[in-house]
């Protein structure tokens, strides 16, 4: 029997047209970041910032941004990144290591499901500030079929966000360095109980991408 068009060569037949037309799916959330920015803007944290691109983004908009990243390889290519901006620093720290209350912007893309959920959450909501905000673009597993519509949709608008960002096809160059990646295990359901215990009131909501976004603002009193 012959491969069906959906299972095989519908699959194979998107999969090409994304290679021809790709699309960040991190960097496509940073207007969504850039136009959901807390007011005061004093310090951001982008946690597991990769090569740096939103960190460089955020620098006009705050007085200091750490960008921080476990792996030696993404730091450097980040520090390059930035080499001309001058409030931004990058590092291998972790959530743990700052303050109580001192962050205005905490950022998370494509990260949370590289660490452990609820111990990062609950670093997230100590070290931000009273009215600062925190930022998440996650990933997760389809585990319902809430989830799996989703990702249907997500399917369907990939190749059609493609072709807005590269009308033409792209030539091949050599792609840029991969950066650790991990497969998320943790289902969209679970992450929301998490969120809506450790912080209560924030929003998550699926996004296409095969991406969700969660945003919550510290309650209290701004320093
Ligand atoms: C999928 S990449 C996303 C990178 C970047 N945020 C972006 O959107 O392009 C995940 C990043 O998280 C970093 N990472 C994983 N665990 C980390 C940890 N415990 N602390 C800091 N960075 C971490 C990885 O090194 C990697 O650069």
């Amino acid at each position: 029997m012959g491969t069906s068009f959906i299972g095989g060569r519908g699959a194979q037949w998107v999969r090409e047209l994304n290679e021809r037309h790709p699309w960040s799916h991190n960097d496509y959330f940073h207007s969504w970041i850039l136009a959901n920015l807390p007011d005061r803007r004093g310090c951001a944290v982008d946690m597991g910032c990769g090569r740096g691109g939103l960190v460089r983004a955020l620098a006009p908009h705050f007085d200091q941004v750490s960008g921080a990243d476990r792996d030696s390889e993404m730091r450097r290519i980040a520090e390059i990144t930035s080499a001309d901006v001058h409030n931004v620093s990058i590092s291998d720290r972790q959530l743990d290591s700052w303050a109580d209350d001192s962050i205005d912007l905490v950022t998370l893309v494509a990260v949370l499901h590289h660490l452990d959920i609820d111990d990062a959450l609950r670093h997230v909501e100590r070290i931000l500030a009273p009215g600062g905000r925190v930022l998440i673009v996650g990933l997760a597993p389809p585990r319902s079929v809430r989830d799996l519509l989703w990702d249907a949709v997500s399917i369907v608008t990939n190749p059609l966000i493609g072709f807005l960002h590269r009308p033409w096809p792209s030539p091949v160059t050599a792609p840029p360095a991969p950066f650790p990646v991990k497969d998320p295990v943790v289902g969209f359901d679970e992450i929301k109980d998490m969120v809506d215990k450790l912080l209560p009131g924030a929003k998550m909501q699926h996004r296409i991408g095969f991406r969700h976004t969660i945003e919550w603002t510290k309650p209290g009193a701004r320093r």
